[in-house]
Protein backbone atom coordinates (compact mmCIF):
# COMPACT_ATOMS: atom_id res chain seq x y z
CA UNK A 1 0.00 0.00 0.00
CA UNK A 2 1.79 3.43 -0.74
CA UNK A 3 2.41 5.71 1.69
CA UNK A 4 -0.24 8.26 3.17
CA UNK A 5 -2.65 7.00 0.34
CA UNK A 6 -5.68 9.79 0.08
CA UNK A 7 -8.80 8.68 1.21
CA UNK A 8 -11.29 9.10 -2.07
CA UNK A 9 -13.09 12.55 -0.73
CA UNK A 10 -9.36 14.10 0.13
CA UNK A 11 -8.15 13.43 -3.36
CA UNK A 12 -11.79 15.19 -4.66
CA UNK A 13 -11.66 18.10 -2.74
CA UNK A 14 -7.75 18.27 -3.94
CA UNK A 15 -9.06 18.44 -7.43
CA UNK A 16 -11.50 20.61 -7.43
CA UNK A 17 -9.09 22.91 -5.08
CA UNK A 18 -6.31 22.74 -7.93
CA UNK A 19 -9.35 22.82 -10.73
CA UNK A 20 -10.07 26.33 -9.07
CA UNK A 21 -6.84 27.60 -8.70
CA UNK A 22 -6.31 26.89 -12.50
CA UNK A 23 -9.52 28.91 -13.00
CA UNK A 24 -8.47 31.87 -11.59
CA UNK A 25 -5.18 32.00 -12.97
CA UNK A 26 -7.12 31.47 -16.48
CA UNK A 27 -9.40 34.15 -15.96
CA UNK A 28 -6.54 36.54 -15.35
CA UNK A 29 -4.75 36.17 -18.08
CA UNK A 30 -7.52 35.79 -20.63
CA UNK A 31 -8.67 39.41 -18.89
CA UNK A 32 -5.58 40.46 -18.92
CA UNK A 33 -5.54 40.00 -23.16
CA UNK A 34 -9.12 40.37 -24.01
CA UNK A 35 -9.60 43.69 -22.42
CA UNK A 36 -5.72 44.84 -22.48
CA UNK A 37 -6.02 45.45 -18.94
CA UNK A 38 -2.38 46.82 -17.63
CA UNK A 39 -2.09 44.20 -14.54
CA UNK A 40 0.39 46.78 -12.05
CA UNK A 41 3.55 46.06 -10.96
CA UNK A 42 5.56 46.67 -8.13
CA UNK A 43 9.10 48.20 -8.81
CA UNK A 44 12.25 47.40 -6.76
CA UNK A 45 12.70 50.01 -3.86
CA UNK A 46 16.38 50.94 -5.39
CA UNK A 47 14.38 53.26 -8.14
CA UNK A 48 12.60 55.27 -5.11
CA UNK A 49 12.01 58.67 -6.05
CA UNK A 50 10.71 61.05 -3.39
CA UNK A 51 9.76 64.18 -5.21
CA UNK A 52 7.02 64.33 -7.55
CA UNK A 53 7.42 65.13 -11.48
CA UNK A 54 6.21 64.88 -14.75
CA UNK A 55 8.64 63.98 -17.53
CA UNK A 56 7.54 63.92 -21.40
CA UNK A 57 9.27 60.93 -23.30
CA UNK A 58 8.14 62.04 -26.81
CA UNK A 59 4.90 63.68 -27.94
CA UNK A 60 2.70 61.57 -26.36
CA UNK A 61 4.11 59.29 -23.78
CA UNK A 62 4.30 60.73 -20.14
CA UNK A 63 6.00 59.19 -16.84
CA UNK A 64 4.46 60.77 -13.85
CA UNK A 65 6.12 60.25 -10.74
CA UNK A 66 3.14 60.26 -8.13
CA UNK A 67 3.47 61.03 -4.20
CA UNK A 68 0.44 60.63 -1.69
CA UNK A 69 0.98 62.19 1.54
CA UNK A 70 -1.88 63.47 3.85
CA UNK A 71 -4.05 64.68 2.65
CA UNK A 72 -3.05 65.39 -0.89
CA UNK A 73 -1.60 63.73 -4.03
CA UNK A 74 1.75 65.93 -5.59
CA UNK A 75 1.03 66.58 -8.92
CA UNK A 76 -2.27 67.45 -8.23
CA UNK A 77 -2.71 68.17 -11.97
CA UNK A 78 -1.30 66.55 -14.72
CA UNK A 79 -2.13 68.52 -17.93
CA UNK A 80 -1.59 65.96 -21.14
CA UNK A 81 -2.81 65.93 -24.60
CA UNK A 82 -5.39 63.59 -25.96
CA UNK A 83 -4.49 60.26 -26.73
CA UNK A 84 -1.45 59.91 -24.31
CA UNK A 85 0.21 57.24 -22.93
CA UNK A 86 1.19 57.72 -19.30
CA UNK A 87 3.36 55.95 -16.77
CA UNK A 88 2.03 56.43 -13.19
CA UNK A 89 4.93 55.37 -10.82
CA UNK A 90 3.06 55.44 -7.39
CA UNK A 91 4.59 56.16 -3.93
CA UNK A 92 3.88 57.19 -0.55
CA UNK A 93 5.56 59.90 2.13
CA UNK A 94 3.26 58.03 5.10
CA UNK A 95 0.34 55.97 5.67
CA UNK A 96 -0.96 53.34 2.84
CA UNK A 97 -2.88 55.70 0.39
CA UNK A 98 -5.79 54.48 -2.32
CA UNK A 99 -5.43 55.89 -6.03
CA UNK A 100 -8.09 55.34 -8.19
CA UNK A 101 -8.85 57.08 -11.27
CA UNK A 102 -12.20 57.02 -12.15
CA UNK A 103 -13.42 55.82 -16.24
CA UNK A 104 -9.70 54.14 -16.47
CA UNK A 105 -10.47 50.76 -14.24
CA UNK A 106 -7.28 51.77 -12.18
CA UNK A 107 -6.87 50.86 -8.55
CA UNK A 108 -3.79 51.05 -7.09
CA UNK A 109 -2.03 51.11 -3.77
CA UNK A 110 0.34 53.65 -2.55
CA UNK A 111 2.77 52.16 -0.25
CA UNK A 112 5.47 53.77 1.55
CA UNK A 113 9.14 52.50 0.59
CA UNK A 114 7.20 50.71 -2.56
CA UNK A 115 6.92 51.56 -6.03
CA UNK A 116 3.39 50.62 -7.93
CA UNK A 117 3.33 51.52 -11.73
CA UNK A 118 0.66 51.02 -13.76
CA UNK A 119 0.09 52.88 -17.63
CA UNK A 120 -3.11 54.01 -18.83
CA UNK A 121 -3.71 55.06 -22.22
CA UNK A 122 -5.93 58.90 -22.33
CA UNK A 123 -8.11 58.59 -25.71
CA UNK A 124 -11.12 60.94 -25.03
CA UNK A 125 -10.38 64.53 -23.89
CA UNK A 126 -12.15 65.45 -20.58
CA UNK A 127 -11.07 65.26 -16.67
CA UNK A 128 -10.02 62.50 -14.68
CA UNK A 129 -10.71 62.33 -11.04
CA UNK A 130 -8.15 60.63 -9.13
CA UNK A 131 -9.71 59.98 -6.06
CA UNK A 132 -7.61 58.25 -2.61
CA UNK A 133 -10.07 55.13 -1.95
CA UNK A 134 -8.18 53.62 1.03
CA UNK A 135 -9.36 55.72 4.53
CA UNK A 136 -5.87 57.19 5.60
CA UNK A 137 -7.26 59.77 8.31
CA UNK A 138 -9.31 62.91 8.92
CA UNK A 139 -8.57 64.67 5.62
CA UNK A 140 -9.39 61.55 3.71
CA UNK A 141 -12.63 62.63 1.50
CA UNK A 142 -10.61 65.62 0.25
CA UNK A 143 -7.72 63.75 -0.72
CA UNK A 144 -7.92 64.33 -5.06
CA UNK A 145 -6.44 65.08 -7.56
CA UNK A 146 -6.92 65.46 -11.56
CA UNK A 147 -5.90 64.32 -15.18
CA UNK A 148 -6.53 67.23 -17.51
CA UNK A 149 -6.78 65.94 -21.17
CA UNK A 150 -6.92 68.69 -23.77
CA UNK A 151 -9.01 70.61 -21.56
CA UNK A 152 -9.16 74.37 -22.95
CA UNK A 153 -6.81 76.69 -21.64
CA UNK A 154 -4.60 73.13 -21.38
CA UNK A 155 -0.77 73.93 -21.79
CU1 LIG B 1 -5.29 59.15 1.29
CU2 LIG B 1 -7.50 58.36 1.84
Amino acid sequence: MPMAALNKSERNILIITLALIGLFVFSLLYAKNKYQSNVPQCLPYDKAYTQPKITQLDSNTYQVFVVAQMWQFQPSEIYIPVGSEVDFFLTSKDVVHGFNISKKNVNMMAVFGAINKTTVKFEKPGVYDIICHEFCGIGHQNMRAQVIVNYPGAK
